[in-house]
């Protein structure tokens, strides 16, 4: 069984990594591989509840390739770590099958010095979904998903859910585009405001507006008292500047 995985291991580095040359290369050059090697005994360890066993075996593939996956990890099938350097995969993560990571990546806690007591046994890291790519230095933190097929980009910030298929990129990650772009249309709704929106700047930009329309409503209301103490039955600068502020918020809401 586990040399059968290792097999599909081999294999995913040569199907998914246009410079790996031959299965003895990656078998002898590649610490992606020689971390999932260890990786699959440590885990095997880990679940039999030799703890301290397979907590050493996994600091030795540290030591060994720079890359650090906790035994205690759940990793599925074709897992491609490429260039590794820097990996780190912590005890609650799940991974999915035909997942990519590259150098840098961090499946993390939020905060795992915090009361760490009542964080043990939780499950604080994330779930990166079936065929999803995690680009090079992205941390993706806390209990979150990667959906499947979804693409991280490099040096993402990710602390929300991803939605299946699409593309994060950035600090904090935020949606561009879904992977397959004839589903275009599918994903402008992130665009239109309302809860639960995935992305963080469609987000944002709905809680600026529904302040600028707030504010106006106030600065409406002042102007209207103003004018009704200055008592004058004629345009004044007041009531033109309310009329001015009743434009731009409908051309605010209209956008
Ligand atoms: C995110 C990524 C997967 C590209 O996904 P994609 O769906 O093909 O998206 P695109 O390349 O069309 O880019 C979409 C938008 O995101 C931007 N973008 C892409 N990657 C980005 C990143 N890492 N950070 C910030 N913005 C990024 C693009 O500039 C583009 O913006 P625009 O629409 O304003 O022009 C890719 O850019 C990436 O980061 N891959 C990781 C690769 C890696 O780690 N390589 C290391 C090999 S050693």
């Amino acid at each position: 069984m586990i040399f059968k995985r290792l097999r599909e291991d081999l294999d995913a580095f040569m199907a998914r990594d246009p410079a790996a040359r031959s299965r003895l290369e990656v078998v002898l050059c590649y610490p992606g591989y020689h971390a999932l090697l260890f990786y699959r005994i440590s885990h095997k360890l880990w679940v039999r509840r030799w703890h301290l066993v397979a907590r050493m075996l996994s600091q030795l593939a540290r030591l060994l390739t720079q890359i650090e996956i906790h035994p205690g990890a759940r990793i599925g099938r074709r897992l491609v770590i490429d260039h590794g350097c820097g990996v780190v995969i912590g005890e609650t993560a799940e991974i999915g099958d035909d997942v990519t990571l590259y150098h840098g990546v961090t499946l993390g806690g939020i905060a795992p010095s915090v009361d760490s007591d009542a964080q043990r046994d939780r499950k604080r890291h994330p779930t990166v979904a079936d065929g999803a790519i995690v680009g090079a230095g992205a941390h993706v933190l806390g209990p979150i998903t990667v959906g499947a097929s979804a693409r991280v980009g490099s040096n993402a910030v990710v602390t929300r859910d991803v939605p299946a298929g699409v593309t994060a990129v950035g600090i904090p990650a935020r949606v561009v585009m879904p992977q397959d772009k004839g589903r275009a249309k599918e994903f402008a709704a992130y665009g239109t405001p309302s809860e639960g929106l995935p992305d963080p700047l469609a987000r944002t930009i709905d809680n600026l507006r529904g302040q600028i329309a707030h504010l106006l409503d106030r600065v409406e209301e002042l102007e209207n008292r103003a004018k009704g103490a200055e008592g004058s039955g004629s345009e004044t600068e007041g009531v033109q500047a309310a009329q001015s502020a009743r434009t731009f918020r409908r051309q605010g809401e209209k956008p």
